[in-house]
């Protein structure tokens, strides 16, 4: 399941990130630092130290906007959320097709992390540059992403996915991985659906009684479904 976060992140909160990055400095390193064997060799970018001030305090905004915003947490069911990375995409930048790694090792706590689910944020206007789509490639093809600042794509980690070589300007962008309460992207597709129809009858004031007993379904799916 890809789905499309509008606006994850207010025009004011893509500033203060976009500021930070810009002034972090020697804090920006070669994208390679944390890639695997099969990416490092296709990562041609930069990216913020893991370990900077410049990553905590954007890190902060970040999942400070996440933790509250009801679309990311119906469509991921977070169990645990990486620490978001930081990257730039100047001309000429690309990183060719790959899958993410598995399970990663959170740097603050030395946690493991299964990646379920890959999440992009945009920080750059697609007018700022040309080239740089993210590409992903599922069951049902590839798809070709851009996004506007601020808005968030999730996607399943197990897909190919790639990011063209930006042809003009620079490209801004905060990555991270989700490890979802609901392992399985076809299960978790069906309750985002279900919950998704749900607010819906919220909204329109549909049958209290049916409601309760879809309410209290989505529930015992999730309770059958769920590791924590
Ligand atoms: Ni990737």
């Amino acid at each position: 399941m890809i789905v499309t976060i509008d606006r994850a992140l207010d025009a004011g909160q893509v500033a203060q990130l976009r500021a930070h990055l810009h002034t972090a400095g020697d804090a920006w390193v070669d994208g390679r630092a944390t890639a695997g064997y099969q990416g490092a060799p296709v990562k041609f970018n930069r990216q913020i130290d893991e370990g900077s001030q410049a990553a905590a305090r954007c890190q902060a905004i970040v999942l400070g906007a996440l933790e509250r915003h009801p679309l990311f947490i119906s469509a991921a069911l977070p169990n645990a959320v990486y620490p978001p990375m930081f990257n730039r995409y100047s001309e000429g930048m690309t990183f060719g097709a790959h899958v993410d790694g598995a399970v990663r090792i959170d740097p603050r706590t030395g946690h493991k992390l299964r990646a379920d689910i890959s999440a992009t944020l945009f920080l750059s206007d697609p007018e700022d540059y040309d080239g740089g789509e993210l590409e992903v490639m599922d069951t049902y093809g590839l798809h070709s992403i851009r996004l506007r600042a601020g808005d968030l794509l999730i996607y399943p980690a197990a897909s190919l996915h790639q990011v063209t070589p930006i042809t003009r300007g620079e490209r801004l962008g905060c990555f991270f991985w989700v490890q979802s309460l609901v392992r399985d992207d076809g299960r978790r597709s069906l309750l985002f659906e279900m919950d998704t129809a749900l607010q819906q009858l919220n909204r329109t004031g549909a049958d209290e009684e049916a409601r309760r007993t879809l309410v209290g379904c989505y529930h015992n799916l999730l309770r059958q479904w769920a590791e924590v």
